[in-house]
């Protein structure tokens, strides 16, 4: 972690509303107050055995398992490991027949063209397409990177690599192919699933192109699946591209789902962390599993009727446990869509709920800011009467927003869920179970049921007065955390473990908790950076940026903006002399462009500054938390006469 934590930031503004749970809502809601009183009891009391009990209850197992918890090997836990199950078939075949007629993915592409698919039909689906992997000679073990746009048939890919065991990793369609390129080698794929296109903010995406000039590259991979989307043509290399539509018509529509064991890895996904490359984070079968669906249950009140809608890309955690896996485990209707919100206006979102009926909508404070911006008149224009819960996450929200969202996306009527969670903890962690919890607008509410958080000082002891910053750790394993960094043991411990001895996980978060043990989180410790609720390692930009060959040094930092949250701002020393006027001009253009490029769009720094230096220490250390002060425009209060260069601060302020 860079400089010293942030543990001593405190939170000037005290949030006093509170909403207790409607009547209506709390009367009927899936966990009730006697029952949220019980499992938090039961977790409390025997740990293991409330775990053994959901799992035996949500589960359906090939065969049981016989031990629980194995920590023989901590902090790489293992969960019911010698049970077997499918994941694909606890998300399909145990509801059918039953729900054979009901949607299963409601989807809308960014066009308007529409599609509703059964759970009898997604069986299908999903089956054909395990078989046509299978075909390509894709077995239990393999990975096999999906490059997708929002569209059903990327929860259909990954439904069918956990039909077979093949580990999916999906990347965000939005991700250049640099960053395409080394998460694939990365995972050494077997595989990649990709479109000849998709549909975002207006324009086609060209996922089909990005690919082909990074695949020559990437000598682990023998076949590319392309799904036709667009109708754009395509290169095409006849040894290693194959269609969707070709292949899936030649094999069987039956796929027997594989046993597999508990821990077997379902898949990873790359997320960035302060320093180094993205990580791989592993996740495992039935852990992973039975926390999305509890998390549906306790957190989302899912019952039946439901139209559940999950704004979030399948290329970030929140599209894998709340669009492409929980949804289906819980049996609910999921709605997918393939766009942007503003397309063709702010309207879009709500028409969207009118027309499918949401109840269920779950969206990040990044959109909701945006939405609310172009005004009240936009959500009013929709009937928004089929809602009657909303979500958060990504990032804090802030009271505002959650009071905008509230009133005039939820009429007063919906309480809101602010899921505290992360890429490596799988599922939620600490939110509200919305039938029980009173809400206060900006905060995640408590830990649920089973998970044990806490927050503790920069020597690892509890901080127990309420409203004292400190570090937010889980302080037990619980079934659905990361395995491991993929063929990265000691990066899994260094990050998350070391810092308190092995003692807890590190989520790399500050948090407060109030007097009613509500939690608060205030941000990162690290160097990661929160761009439209989205993770961004500010050394990735860094690398990025210095691989420029204007470029002599670059440091990397955030800012408090209204819209993203955080915005990207760097501060770069070029070669040569310092860049001015038309001449600074033209290179942040480039410089934009060119991260763009090499990570993806939203990684493009907001500003630029050009400096003869960077603030350091006698030692060679930038810092940081000088550039944040400059970046956010505030005095810097920092005793710089340690720094080796101090006139350079006033050089950055200039600008
Ligand atoms: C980081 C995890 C979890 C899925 C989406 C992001 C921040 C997430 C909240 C929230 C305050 C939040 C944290 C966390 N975060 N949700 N409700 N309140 N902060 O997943 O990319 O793994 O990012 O997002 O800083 O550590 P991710």
């Amino acid at each position: 972690m860079s400089d010293q934590p942030r543990d001593t930031i405190e939170s000037l503004f005290q949030e006093k509303r509170i909403f207790p749970p409607p009547a209506g809502f709390a009367a009927q809601a899936q966990i009730q107050k006697a029952e949220y009183e019980r499992l938090m009891t039961l977790a409390q009391t025997d740990y293991e055995g409330f775990w053994a009990e959901q799992a035996r209850a949500e589960l359906q197992w090939v065969q049981p398992f016989t031990q629980i918890l194995n920590a023989s090997n901590a902090p790489h836990y293992q969960w019911f490991e010698d049970g077997l199950l499918n994941v694909s078939a606890n998300c399909i075949d145990r509801h059918l027949p039953e729900r054979a007629d009901q949607a299963a993915i409601l989807f809308e592409g960014e066009p308007g063209d529409l599609r509703r698919i059964t759970y009898a039909e997604l069986l299908v689906e999903v089956s054909r397409f395990a078989n046509a992997l299978r075909s390509r000679g894709i077995k239990k073990g393999d990975r096999v990177v999906l490059y997708m746009p929002m569209v059903p048939e990327a929860v259909i890919a990954m439904q069918a690599c956990a039909r077979i065991g093949a580990i999916h990793s999906v990347v965000f369609g939005g991700f250049s192919g640099d960053s395409l390129r080394d998460r694939i080698i990365d995972a050494e794929a077997a595989a990649v699933v990709t479109a000849d296109g998709g549909h975002r903010g207006g324009r086609v995406i060209e996922l089909k192109a990005v690919c082909d000039h990074i695949i020559d590259d990437c000598p682990s991979v023998h076949t590319v699946f392309v799904l036709k989307r667009t109708g754009h043509s395509v290169r095409w290399n006849p040894a290693r591209d194959v269609w969707w539509h070709e292949i899936t018509a030649q094999v069987s529509a039956d796929c027997p789902p594989l046993a597999l064991g508990a821990e077997h890895p379902l898949f990873l996904l790359y997320t960035s962390g302060s320093t180094g490359r993205p990580k791989g984070i592993q996740h495992s079968s039935a852990g992973y599993l039975l926390g999305t669906i509890l998390t549906m249950r306790w957190v989302f009140d899912i019952r039946p009727g439901d139209v559940f809608w999950c704004t979030a890309d399948v290329g970030w955690i929140t599209g894998h446990s709340y669009v492409a896996y929980g949804p289906l485990a819980a049996g609910t209707t999921l709605l997918m869509y393939e766009g942007a919100p503003m397309i063709p206006d702010p309207g879009r979102y709500w028409q969207m709920c009118e027309r499918h009926k949401v109840s269920v909508f779950y969206t990040a404070p990044t959109a909701i800011r945006a939405l609310k911006k172009q005004g009240d008149e936009y959500p009013a224009r929709y009937d928004l009467s089929a809602l009657r819960l909303l979500g958060s996450v990504g990032e804090p929200i802030n009271p505002e927003a959650w009071m905008w969202y509230h009133t005039h996306i939820g009429h007063d009527q919906c309480p809101i869920v602010d899921t505290w969670w992360q890429t490596e903890t799988g599922i939620h962690m600490i939110a509200p179970v919305p039938g029980v919890s009173t809400l206060k607008p900006g905060s995640c509410g408590r830990p649920l049921p089973g998970i044990m958080a806490d927050i503790v000082d920069n020597q690892g002891h509890p901080v127990c007065a309420p409203d004292q910053g400190g570090f937010l750790v889980i302080t037990r394993p619980w079934p659905s955390m990361l395995r491991t960094v993929w063929r990265n043991p000691q990066r899994y411990i260094d990050t998350y473990w070391k810092m308190f001895d092995n003692r807890y996980y590190i989520s790399g978060d500050g948090a407060r908790r109030d007097a009613d043990g509500y939690y608060w989180v205030m941000g990162r410790v690290d160097d990661v950076l929160k761009v439209s609720g989205h993770r961004l390692g500010t050394m990735e930009i860094e690398s990025a940026l210095v691989a420029h060959p204007r470029v002599a040094e670059a440091a990397v930092v955030g800012r408090p903006d209204e819209l993203t949250g955080e915005a990207i701002c760097a501060f770069v020393v070029a070669r040569g002399a310092r860049p001015v006027g038309p001449d600074a001009q033209a290179l942040t253009q480039e410089l934009r462009q060119w991260v763009g490029e090499h990570i993806g769009p939203i990684a493009k720094p907001a500003t630029i500054r050009y400096a003869d230096n960077l603030p350091k220490t006698r030692s060679g250390k930038i810092m940081r938390r000088v550039l944040r002060a400059v970046a956010a425009g505030h005095p810097v209060t920092e005793d710089t006469s340690t720094l080796e260069n101090p006139d350079i601060i006033r050089q950055l302020q200039g600008d």
